[in-house]
């Protein structure tokens, strides 16, 4: 019993003391949003127009990526009756590696990836390539643009699905989306940085400086994995300009947040709807989970160049890391199936597609250079984390995304939410695996966020 009182004392004292702690946070620092990121002697030489961009599949890439695949060495069989719990199962990835090699229809492919507008401009030194989707619309229906970012193992092969769904006309708005969707600065098609010290927060100057050349000075953006941390440095680095951010993966990263779910610990209930308990307690399942599965955040964050080289040689194992990727945070529930679940919620075309945006161009290596780059000490020191995102905010949260915390945890960054939608189904590749409910619920955000500035009078609201 005295235990008891002593526990509630000092839970009575420390939450003052925490949201005070909270309330107060660093100055939002300075950036160079002319930072130049390409080649020096570039600079006097930039080119800043726009070009159409097409994917092109060249006969050469894909005999040399046949021949490697057909080289491959067979692995060892998977132990008996293991699933995905050593991560990506051997015994399925003969059947892969064929499906790639012989069915795989690149040239198919490739017109199906073309089938939105593409282009690339210079931004800070870097050629980025960006989807341009325009909707088709009635007079009095406004345009209204999005910027749409992805992340890693990810791609703008994510939102194919959802496009149509996002441009489409509805006679219950008044307004339409024209979706920007541009490959990260060293993903896909867009050039990497030549020099250290391309982290998120520079990926966001670059994101609305491209916003920029496209004529948009004020915009939406949506973002998950990669992209919620981008996003969410847009509307703190230039919070006049973004005008609603949604995010599938709604976190908060200021280490002090972390605090919260530890002192709840105490009696969760007292602080968490029971729905939040069952997915944020026990913290230690949580932790156990973290120990599991970040393992390769920690390579990619420490020493990218040399796991980079085994997946840039090697298409079967640039296959099965991004594919295990793919199960796991799709359900991690699947794990105990030989297959990893990846039948049950995506196409072998879609997760090849996405592959092949690493392969084709040659970008696995510079791509996860970013975590390196986000988890250098320069850049933490930033705390861009730690403060507060004013725009209107919008969550969504799906079922088996491992990386959740309950709303009253995201509020330290995100203090302006609108709503928080909480699905029964779907992963971490939400826009991919549920186009139309993620679309859906796009479109809600962003028709609220309208009323929103409407109702609070920013200026130039588009
Ligand atoms: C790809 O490049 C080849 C060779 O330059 C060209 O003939 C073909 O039309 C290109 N395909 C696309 C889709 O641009
Ligand atoms: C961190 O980034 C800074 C600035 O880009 C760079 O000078 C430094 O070498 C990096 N440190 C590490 C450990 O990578
Ligand atoms: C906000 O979310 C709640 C619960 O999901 C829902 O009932 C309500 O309609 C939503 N509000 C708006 C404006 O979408």
């Amino acid at each position: 019993m005295g235990r008891l009182i002593i526990l509630a004392l000092i839970t009575i004292v420390a939450i003052p003391v925490y949201y005070l702690y909270l309330k107060s946070h660093p100055p939002l620092p300075k950036f160079d949003v002319n930072e130049w990121w390409g080649p020096e002697e570039m600079k006097t030489k930039q080119d800043i127009s726009i070009k159409p961009f097409a994917v092109n599949f060249s006969k050469v890439m894909i005999e040399d990526l046949r021949k490697r695949l057909k080289n491959h060495r067979p692995s060892p069989p998977p132990l008996e009756g293991v699933g995905y719990e050593y991560g990506f199962n051997s015994g399925q990835t003969e059947g892969w590696i064929r499906y790639w090699t012989e069915e795989y229809a690149f040239s198919e492919r490739e017109k199906y990836l073309n089938q939105f507008p593409q282009y690339k401009t210079n931004i800070q030194g870097l050629d980025i390539h960006f989807i341009r989707v325009k909707p088709k619309v009635p007079q009095g229906v406004e345009t209204v643009p999005l910027l749409l970012i992805h992340g890693w193992p990810g791609s703008v092969r994510e939102f194919y699905e959802a496009i149509p769904y996002l441009t489409s006309i509805s006679d219950a708005r008044d307004f339409a989306i024209e979706v920007i969707a541009p490959s990260l600065v060293g993903f896909g098609f867009s050039d990497a940085a030549v020099r250290p010290g391309m982290g998120t927060a520079q990926m966001a100057v670059v994101m609305r400086n491209l916003m920029r050349r496209l004529g948009f000075e004020k915009f939406y953006v949506q973002g998950g994995d990669w992209g919620s941390v981008i996003g969410a440095h847009l509307a703190t680095i230039f919070s006049e300009d973004v005008l609603g951010y949604h995010t599938n993966l709604p976190l908060s990263w200021a280490p002090s947040t972390f605090l919260l779910p530890l002192i709840a610990s105490i009696y969760p209930p007292l602080f968490f709807k029971p729905q939040e308990v069952e997915r944020m307690y026990p913290l230690t399942e949580f932790y156990s989970m973290l120990t599991e599965e970040m393992g390769y955040f920690h390579l990619h964050a420490t020493k990218p160049d040399t796991i980079g080289k085994a997946l840039t040689d090697s298409p079967s194992g640039l296959l099965v890391y991004i594919l295990q990727m793919f199960s796991t945070w799709t359900c991690r529930e699947d794990v105990s199936r030989p297959d990893g679940g990846l039948g049950l919620h995506h196409t072998k075309e879609q997760l090849i597609d996405n592959i092949m945006l690493y392969w084709a161009p040659n970008s696995i290596n510079t791509a996860i250079r970013l975590y390196a780059e986000s988890f250098n000490k320069t850049h933490l020191n930033l705390r861009l984390d730690e403060i507060p995102v004013q725009t209107p905010t919008w969550l969504l949260q799906s079922k088996y995304e491992p990386l959740y915390q309950s709303p009253l945890v995201t509020r330290f960054k995100f203090p302006n939410v609108l709503n928080v939608t909480v699905l029964d189904k779907g992963g971490h590749f939400l826009s991919l695996e549920l186009p139309e409910v993620f679309s859906e619920d796009v479109l809600n955000a962003i028709g609220e966020f309208r009323k929103w500035n409407k109702k609070n009078a920013v200026k130039n609201e588009l």
